[in-house]
């Protein structure tokens, strides 16, 4: 199989949305990161997101829904989910709440709570739209790598896996969603770092939330798969630093900052200025720039511990992306 690339034309949106009604597989642009998408309510269609991923089964998928009314007929809303959907919807906030029966279990992993979100993408909503089903979509990379922000990346990942990429241009956000665990919605937990940060969902839902750090407990690791310690992976081995030495030969540094002197082989950057925004936007993109480029590690300048949602998404990235296993 060879993927064909789409431009979104009117008419190639009405066709991959038949695709996907008819159980077939589609990467999409969302604001995050791209996904691969497929008939949420369609077990079939979702075994195939896991054989062309190589996901493990035991990893759910997020279901990608249009807005709330939608969003209500697949899970069990309580208030507190209600408000945040008030509030951040559509955006890179995904919800997990109580399943309702007609999610399939394929999507869930078996487990009795689904993850929930509407993409502010307006080619992800307009292909929502137009398929008129809840759409199953993970990052769309081989599992493990660097998640894809262009058609590009998708199809270096899974080109020959899968037959459609809708091409809808980088991604705005770059990293993918914040998800927050609401099944106690008196005590939400972040279950992975994105844009929105917990921060601001303790203060639209006046409690505090707390952030699941790190899965290394077997525990934890059930509770959020995704969460598994190596991920977000170059396959150069990368290592995390507070002052990095200069490249060498063998050794590239990725700077968060434009470094002033000429640009060479071996050194690359974030931003231009240290915005957080275009770190985020810029990030798995110069990993996987970094990861091609024929060195023997990549040595990556940290971000100072500073507040700020964006800043904790970058860092837990970053972390995975070091982490030898
Ligand atoms: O921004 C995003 O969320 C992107 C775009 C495509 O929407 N999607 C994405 O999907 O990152 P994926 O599958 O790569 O990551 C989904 C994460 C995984 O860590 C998974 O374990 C977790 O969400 N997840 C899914 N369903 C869950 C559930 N019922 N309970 C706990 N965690 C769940
Ligand atoms: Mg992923």
């Amino acid at each position: 199989m060879k993927a064909r690339l789409h431009r979104p034309t009117p008419s190639a949106l009405r066709r991959l949305a038949a695709v996907l009604r008819d159980g077939g597989l589609v990467a999409i642009p969302t604001e995050t990161v791209y996904g691969l998408a497929a008939h949420a309510l369609d077990p079939k269609a979702c075994r195939a997101i896991f054989q062309a991923k190589g996901r493990p089964a035991h990893d759910p998928l997020i279901v990608h829904v249009l807005d709330l009314a939608h969003a209500e007929e697949l899970a069990e809303f309580n208030e507190a989910a209600r408000k945040l959907v008030r509030t951040f919807w559509p955006g890179p906030l995904t919800l997990v709440l109580p399943k309702k029966t007609c999610v399939p279990g394929i999507v869930t992993s078996g487990g009795p709570t689904v993850a929930l979100r509407a993409p502010a993408h307006p080619l992800a909503h307009r292909l929502l739209k137009l398929a008129g089903v809840p759409l199953a979509a993970p990052s769309a990379n081989p599992f493990t790598y660097i998640s894809p922000t262009t058609a590009e990346h998708v199809r270096q990942g899974l080109g020959s896996r899968i037959p459609h990429i809708l091409d809808g241009g980088p991604c705005p956000i770059g990293v993918e969603s914040t998800v927050l665990d609401l099944t106690r919605p008196n005590r939400p937990r972040v279950l992975r770092p994105g844009a929105i940060s917990a921060e601001e969902i303790a203060r639209v839902l006046n409690t505090k939330v707390t952030t699941v750090r790190r899965a290394g407990k077997k525990g934890a690791r059930l509770l959020a798969p995704g969460l598994l310690d190596k991920h977000y992976s170059p396959r150069t081995p990368l290592t995390l630093s507070n002052a990095p030495a200069p490249a060498t030969r063998d050794i590239a540094v990725i700077w968060l900052r434009r470094p002033s002197g000429k640009a060479s082989a071996g050194i690359y950057w974030l931003s231009q200025r240290g915005a957080l925004a275009e770190i985020a936007r810029n990030l798995y993109r110069v990993l996987r720039e970094a990861d091609v480029g024929g060195h023997r590690r990549i040595l990556v300048e940290k971000l100072p511990p500073t507040a700020g949602g964006l800043a904790t998404a970058i860092n837990d990235r970053l972390k995975r992306a070091a982490a030898k296993r």
